[in-house]
């Protein structure tokens, strides 16, 4: 069986989002007391309706960027799920100023919190962002390039405030570098969506999706329950090396973003045939995107003992069905 984070209480920032709002479902699940930090920024409402009314379950509205809210946050925490941030490069193109506030200043703000309540582990999510323009495929963790965002810097400068708390005042940390992670409750609206459920959600409106380039863009596009995973291998692991790290957390596989399309297009035409006729248009690539990415899981499968469960395809599967069922 996996091991999974038991019976301690635990604090889940950006509980509202797609990424949190699934790591509060299975710490819920597990047994664990869960205390969610969201100023619902990005995160929904309708994202904790599944939890409101558990007695093991607590939200906490405010900011991350406030000190006196992370503080509250922090109080009886055995471990934190750091999620809460200002995602999306174009965002972060167009407005570095609140992004870094948020991802580095909020960042700061909540790992100091957590030191100073005596939380014991600190998780993070970190970014395949940081990876920049360095050439090899597949990324390994020491060997990383210029970042090429504002998004990138935030996060590759939490890594650098981790590692620097971990030396210097002894908390236990551990970073997550998400690749391109996709699945239910990821939001398919708004200006920065995600590719994935932003096209399952026009094409099943009969909408033309845009691809930014000519589709050969390709990255490691990850199942929800994988990342789940490797947050709950990172807090329960118990030998010294694996702490104090940051690790690739995707599932090892390459996919265009033409291939991608062309999935998601069988999958959801499946259940309405009109659906397969759709052809996207293209459009000019995007600024501060790197052109491929794909991780090596070797570091995490060897010290954190992480086993993605689904590829790319059989994740889409599933993100179709429940896109088909709650958009
Ligand atoms: N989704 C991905 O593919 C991916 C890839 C790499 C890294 N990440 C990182 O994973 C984390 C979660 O991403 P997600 O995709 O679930 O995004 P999301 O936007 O769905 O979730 C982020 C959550 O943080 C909250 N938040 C934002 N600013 C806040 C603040 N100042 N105070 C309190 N709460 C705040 C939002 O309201 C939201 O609920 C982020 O740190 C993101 O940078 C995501």
């Amino acid at each position: 069986m996996e091991r999974v984070l038991r019976n301690s209480r635990v604090l889940v920032t950006g509980g509202a989002g797609f990424i949190g709002s699934n790591l509060v479902e299975s710490l819920l699940n597990d047994g664990n007391q869960v205390v969610c930090l969201d100023n619902f920024s990005t995160g929904k409402r309708e994202n904790l309706k599944g939890f409101a009314g558990n007695p093991a379950f607590q939200l906490i509205e405010g900011d991350i960027r406030n000190y006196a809210d992370c503080e509250k946050a922090a109080a009886n925490i055995d471990v934190v799920f750091h999620q809460a941030a200002l995602g999306s490069v174009p965002r972060s193109i167009k407005d570095p100023v609140t992004s870094t506030d948020v991802n580095i200043g909020g960042f700061v703000k909540m790992l100091f919190a957590a030191k100073e309540a005596g939380v014991k582990r600190f998780i993070y999510a970190a970014s395949s962002s940081t990876y920049g323009d360095h050439p090899d495929l597949p990324k390994v963790e020491d060997k990383i390039g210029s970042p090429l965002s504002p998004y990138a810097i935030t996060k590759y400068v939490d890594e650098l405030f981790a590692s620097n708390f971990a030396a210097g005042y002894g908390i236990d940390v551990v970073g997550l570098r998400y690749f391109n992670v996709f699945g239910r409750r990821q939001d398919p609206d708004g200006a920065y969506a995600a590719v994935i459920p932003k096209f399952v959600k026009m094409l099943m409106k009969h909408e033309i999706p845009l691809i930014n380039g000519d589709g050969s863009v390709s990255r490691d596009f990850t199942y929800i329950d994988n990342v789940v995973q490797a947050n709950q291998l990172a807090a329960t692991v118990s030998q010294k090396e694996a702490l104090n790290q940051v690790y690739n957390v995707a599932h090892g596989e390459r996919t265009t973003l033409n291939q991608l399309f062309s999935t998601i297009r069988s999958l959801a035409g499946k259940y309405d045939k009109e659906i397969l006729s759709i052809e996207p248009v293209y459009g000019p690539a995007r600024e501060g995107d790197i052109a491929h990415s794909l991780a090596s899981i070797e570091k995490a499968r060897r010290l954190l003992g992480y086993s993605p469960k689904l590829n790319v395809a059989e994740g889409l599967e599933e993100a179709v069905n429940w896109f088909r069922n709650n958009l």
